[in-house]
């Protein structure tokens, strides 16, 4: 793993924006797999700055979502449709068609599913964007889920919906499952970044850095994975 340890999380999400701009003047055809939360929101600012003025296109950029809520639609305000949509897709030339997430239709949740991992078999992921949970979850695989997991329709940690209730009103409105990349799609990636910035990351740093390769903590697994930037801030990195 390469580690890079920022002043804050300004910095950091420069660092991270810096590795995309360049992967995408390299290869305008890339694959990237997207995060949500609030990690990524500065690295997908940068993004958004930089095809202001030119530097980048995203017309033949293929985007994968890492998650998405289950029982929530895609027009509610907290679903990972809309925050992508507001946080980068509406801002820049993707093709709507291009930019993929899970579905969250419990109707045709099965099929959905299948597809994505079908879909995602046949590609790879040049950029993996990730965040990383307190209790060391990637994506929405929570302590205990299998690596060999691909896409998958997981329940939600109760510590997980505490984390998020600030994005609700209140715990009862706050998804209790998910659909999510397992970690073997996740692992499948060229190439994988993982943002962390904030005191309450440190722990779950310092355990994925240093710590046994568990399922238990499921960012760990990213120690069996050839390619990793780390990008922390200070205090995301005090317990290393
Ligand atoms: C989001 C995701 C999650 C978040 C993690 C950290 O797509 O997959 O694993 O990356 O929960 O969230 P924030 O960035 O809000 O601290």
């Amino acid at each position: 793993m390469q580690l890079i340890i920022c002043e804050d999380s300004q910095e950091a999400s420069l660092k991270a924006s810096e590795i995309v701009i360049q992967q995408l003047q390299n290869n305008p055809k890339t694959v990237l797999g997207l995060a949500t939360g609030s990690t990524p929101i500065g690295l997908y600012k940068n993004l958004i700055d930089a095809f202001k003025k030119g530097k980048i296109s995203f017309k033949d950029v293929v985007s994968y979502n890492l998650d998405e809520y289950l029982g929530i639609d895609r027009n509610h305000k907290e679903s990972y449709y809309q925050f992508m949509h507001t946080h980068l897709f509406n801002h820049i030339d993707i093709k709507e068609e291009n930019a993929h997430l899970p579905s969250n239709n419990l109707a045709t949740i099965e099929q959905d599913i299948k597809a994505y991992n079908d879909a995602l078999s046949k590609t790879k992921i040049d950029i993996q964007i990730l965040g990383i949970g307190g209790n060391g979850h990637i994506g929405f695989n929570e302590p205990g889920t299998l690596f060999e997991n691909e896409t998958f329709a997981v329940d939600l940690t109760e510590q997980t919906r505490l984390d998020n209730l600030r994005f609700f009103n209140h715990i009862d409105e706050v998804p209790k499952r998910a659909v999510t990349m397992g970690v073997k799609t996740i692992l499948r990636s060229k190439k994988i970044i993982l943002i962390a910035t904030g005191k309450n990351k440190a722990d779950a740093i310092q355990k994925m850095i240093k710590g046994p390769v568990t399922t238990a903590l499921p960012a760990s697994a990213l120690q069996k994975h050839p390619d990793v930037v780390v990008i922390l801030d200070k205090a995301a990195a005090s317990l290393l």
